[in-house]
């Protein structure tokens, strides 16, 4: 969890030119009949390929380039890649290619020198992004470099919620964050599910991460989860069945180990949690 305010860039010219660039972006993106794949393009080409970002179109069809490289260059539009939930049947084709453009920008600043993990530019470009990839997306919303998504625009997000480096966030069924919530390092949370008999059947359902949660390193949230509000899910822990409110919940299949100090009433919430077991909740069992 980060307790630091967000720390600026120390050269006041390089600071200068960030937020330019920036706010260059983000008036850009604000224009509704903004292509925002040639938008994307262009970024990219800028920040990974400067010799051919006024020329891509003709550096693209060259044959004395190399192909690979044509290749490359070509692939700086997302109108030339294919993303993994192109794939999924159920994916909403018009509003999937709608935010395809900002999440390729996304991805691929992330593998660019200027990105990766340069945090303080890399944090405000993702809020940039966020607002208009997402169905809804809160305030001071922090996103660390590498991570994912599946189409992006079924997730919902509160106000000050952090996500750390290298998180997927399948939002197939859904994903909701509440507010204050942190998903640690490595951490994956799902929204769909494949049937044990024909993998070609899927059930998506949506994942709910409440109020205050902690979703620790390396944990995994199974479709449909609902963490309730303050509850945390161990550093490796799978969980397969919902957390109660407060509960620290470890381990495969995760199960609480204790109760918050801070939930209120903390005794109460304890002796009804020993009093009332759910078996059919893996994840319930005390
Ligand atoms: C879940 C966690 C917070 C529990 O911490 P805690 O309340 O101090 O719990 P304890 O260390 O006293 O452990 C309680 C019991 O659970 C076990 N346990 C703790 N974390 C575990 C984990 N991730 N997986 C499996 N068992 C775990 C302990 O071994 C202990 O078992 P025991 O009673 O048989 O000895 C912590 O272990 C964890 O996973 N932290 C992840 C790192 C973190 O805090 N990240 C926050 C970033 S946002």
């Amino acid at each position: 969890m980060t307790f630091l305010p967000l720390r600026g860039l120390p050269d006041r010219a390089v600071s200068a030119a960030a937020r330019t660039w920036l706010e260059a972006l983000d008036s850009a993106l604000a224009d509704p009949s903004a292509d925002r794949a040639l938008l994307c393009r262009r970024t990219l080409a800028d920040l990974s390929y400067p010799e051919y970002a006024s020329n891509w179109d003709t550096a693209v069809e060259d044959p004395k380039l190399p192909l690979g490289t044509r290749l490359a260059l070509a692939s700086l539009d997302p109108r030339n890649v294919t993303l993994e939930p192109e794939y999924y049947a159920e994916c909403d084709d018009e509003r999937f290619q709608r935010v395809k453009p900002l999440l390729w920008l996304w991805y691929s600043f992330d593998r660019t020198p200027l990105g990766g993990q340069n945090v303080w530019l890399g944090v405000a470009l993702r809020r940039l992004l966020a607002p208009r990839i997402f169905k809804r997306c809160g305030e001071n919303f922090k996103a660390f470099q590498h991570v994912e998504f599946s189409f992006g625009y079924n997730m919902e997000v509160g106000d000050n919620v952090v996500v750390h480096r290298h998180v997927l966030l399948d939002d197939r069924g859904g994903i909701r964050l509440g507010n204050n919530v942190s998903i640690s390092d490595y951490a994956n949370i799902y929204s769909h599910t494949h049937s044990i008999v024909d993998p070609r059947e899927v059930t998506n359902v949506q994942t709910v991460i409440c109020d205050g949660v902690r979703i620790t390193y390396h944990a995994t949230i199974l479709a449909g989860v609902h963490v309730a509000e303050q509850g945390m899910v161990g550093a490796m822990a799978v969980a397969t069945g919902d957390v109660r409110p407060y509960h620290v919940h470890v381990g495969i299949p995760a199960k609480s180990v204790r109760v918050k100090p801070n939930a209120p009433d903390h005794d109460v919430v304890l002796r009804t949690s020993r009093r009332q077991p759910d078996p059919d909740q893996p994840g319930g069992e005390d």
